[in-house]
């Protein structure tokens, strides 16, 4: 049984990754800041602490054997307006989302290099489709994610390593309905939903299935893509 690594993977959308990639029949591990106490595959580790990271997959490899999935789903966004953001406010929001992506990719490609084979998939955002204002470091580091992605994906092809990205917009989390209680949403969801094609707000369900897919032997063909899993709001 093949071994997958979800970070953040103890709420929202990476939970929901982990969830349906266990249902696939996969051994899935979790590493989150905030683990669940009741899954005993659930690791506390900072993303951005690469000797967090690497106490983690030793354990992990202990128990499960070679990590050879990797879902890079840990994030943390900020809203400040340019002049405002501090370079400790950026740097905090890259160190998260793309030093973080960074340090994982690098504690678990010796598995995978051994192996001659490996799926790694980036969660990154449909912010960076088109930009989003008082977001400017997020989506810097987002689309970093998405540039990573594909350049990964060209050195590592030739070692049976597939990398892709998901940018996911307006999915049902924690982190969107904390945003929406605060007034950073623009409005409540429902007003989102009537400008969204599928009318609907997206399910971590709906970026687990994309993720599921881009890991299964049959999408081997498939690297250095940006699969937007949004409803039809960026195109
Ligand atoms: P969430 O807040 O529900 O879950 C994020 C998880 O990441 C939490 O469990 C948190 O503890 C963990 N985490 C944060 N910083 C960490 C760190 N330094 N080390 C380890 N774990 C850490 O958020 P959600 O919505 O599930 O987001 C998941 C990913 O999807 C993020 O990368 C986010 O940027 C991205 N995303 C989400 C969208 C949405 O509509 N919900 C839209 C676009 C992107």
């Amino acid at each position: 049984m093949k071994t997958a690594v979800v970070t953040g993977g103890a709420s929202g959308i990476g939970l929901g990754i982990a969830q349906r990639l266990r249902t696939g029949g996969y051994t899935v591990a979790t590493l989150d800041l905030n683990p669940d106490n009741d899954d005993d595959l659930a690791y506390r580790a900072d993303v951005t602490d690469p000797e967090e990271i690497a106490a983690a997959l030793s354990a992990i490899r202990d128990r499960t054997g070679p990590v050879t999935i990797l879902v890079n789903c840990a994030g943390l966004e900020g809203f400040k307006r340019f002049p405002d953001l501090t370079f400790a406010e950026w740097q905090r929001v890259f160190d998260v989302n793309v030093h973080g992506v960074f340090h994982c990719v690098q504690a678990v490609l010796p598995d995978m290099l051994a192996a001659g084979w490996g799926r790694i998939v980036n969660i990154s955002s449909s912010s960076t489709h088109s930009g989003q204002p008082f977001m400017s470091h997020y989506v810097a580091a987002k689309s970093a994610v998405n540039g990573l992605t594909k350049s990964l994906a060209l050195e590592l092809g030739p070692s049976g390593i597939t990398v892709n990205a998901v940018p996911p917009g307006f999915i049902d989390t924690p982190m969107l309905r904390k945003n929406e209680e605060v007034g950073r949403l623009g409005g409540p969801v429902e007003d989102h939903i009537l400008r969204t094609p599928v009318r609907r707000i997206g399910t971590p369900a709906d970026i687990a299935a994309a993720c599921a897919f881009l890991i299964s032997e049959e999408a081997g063909y498939i690297t250095g893509q940006i699969l937007g899993v949004n409803g039809g709001r960026n195109t």
